[in-house]
């Protein structure tokens, strides 16, 4: 992180304003338990707005399936091309991300997308590209791979509000987020980061060592405060910065992990205090 991000944005001057914003943050959050779902209705809608936090929060499924604009920080989507099809562009080969708005998917059942998604397999049983993306995505449980085909497949969906189902908590849930926000593809296998990850039009730099190593990782950082480094990017003034000239930008995507809840947050502290830290220095951009 920046800390042009945060004088671009004005939050320099105004501490009060992080209270009130990371508090509506947390307003937003899920309210409740399953004890407030009664309905069928609302059933669909909580299993929508889990889809959609999954989608946009931990998948990042539009990152690479939409134009961005890498002028600004962190690359946000280019407003009216979400799910339009996009340029997946972080190491050495460039691949097209295809349109998979509600319309280019209009052939696809629900059943077509959760087994593409957890097979990384298109319906004629090709395997997707290499790497990219959807065979990373086999570890998705069946309920989230269902609520994510059913986000996808829903008319107007930029209506629905993100919600985390919450419930599970602690280094198992980490694990599971780990693999699905594919941080080790940038952060490497060990999470000591170190290799090179490339910024769209600008330079790459290398990925942070977040292993918990004290000295060298985000060890540094108690969980509470690995939890606030997130939300201090979550607000809405952090999502379309211009990156000043000269200035590196970043390909990590906070603008989208940040707006993680809390408790997924902490939960990945868990998972990464169960690794082993790594000692590995890595420059700062
Ligand atoms: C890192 C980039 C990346 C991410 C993240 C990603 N995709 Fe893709 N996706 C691709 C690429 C590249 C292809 C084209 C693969 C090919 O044709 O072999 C693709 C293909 C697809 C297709 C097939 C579309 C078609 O018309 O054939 C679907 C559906 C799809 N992705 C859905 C998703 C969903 C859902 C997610 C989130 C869970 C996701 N993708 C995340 C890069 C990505
Ligand atoms: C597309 C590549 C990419 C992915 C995926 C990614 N990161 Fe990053 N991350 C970076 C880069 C590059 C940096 C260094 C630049 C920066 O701080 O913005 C970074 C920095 C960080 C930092 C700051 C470390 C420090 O010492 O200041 C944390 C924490 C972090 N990432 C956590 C994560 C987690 C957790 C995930 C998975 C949920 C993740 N990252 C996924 C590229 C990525």
């Amino acid at each position: 992180m920046w800390r042009y991000v945060k004088r671009e944005a004005g939050l320099w001057r105004i501490p009060l304003l992080v209270v009130v914003l990371s508090g509506s943050a947390v307003a937003c959050e899920p309210a409740g338990g399953p004890g407030d779902i009664d309905g069928g209705s609302d059933r669909a809608e909580a299993e929508l707005a889990h889809g959609r936090y999954l989608v946009d929060n931990v998948l990042l499924c539009f990152n690479c399936h939409s134009q961005r604009d890498w002028s600004l920080y962190s690359g946000p989507i280019v407003p009216g091309g979400e799910r339009r099809g996009g340029e997946v562009d972080l190491f050495l080969d460039p691949t097209a991300a295809p349109d998979i708005s509600p319309r280019a998917l209009r052939t696809w059942s629900e059943d077509d997308l959760v087994a593409a998604l957890v097979q990384g397999r298109d319906r004629d049983g090709r395997p997707f590209h290499q790497r990219w993306m959807l065979g990373n995505f086999a570890d998705l449980a069946t309920a989230d791979a269902i609520a994510v085909a059913r986000y996808l497949l829903a008319d107007a969906s930029s209506e629905i509000p993100a919600r985390s189902s919450g419930g599970a908590t602690g280094a198992a849930r980490g694990a599971y987020l780990v693999s699905l926000g594919r941080c080790e593809l940038c952060h490497g296998e060990d999470l000591g980061g170190g290799s090179a990850v490339a910024v769209p039009g600008g330079e790459s730099l290398p990925a942070a060592n977040i292993s918990l190593d004290v000295e060298t990782g985000v060890g540094r950082l108690s969980r509470e405060e690995f939890i606030d480094y997130f939300k201090s990017l979550s607000g809405p003034e952090f999502q379309r910065v211009e990156v000043p000239p000269d200035t590196p930008n970043t390909a990590m995507p906070w603008p989208q992990f940040s707006q993680m809840t809390r408790d997924d947050l902490g939960s990945i502290y868990d998972h990464l205090a169960t690794r082993a830290p790594v000692r590995r220095p890595v420059p700062a951009p």
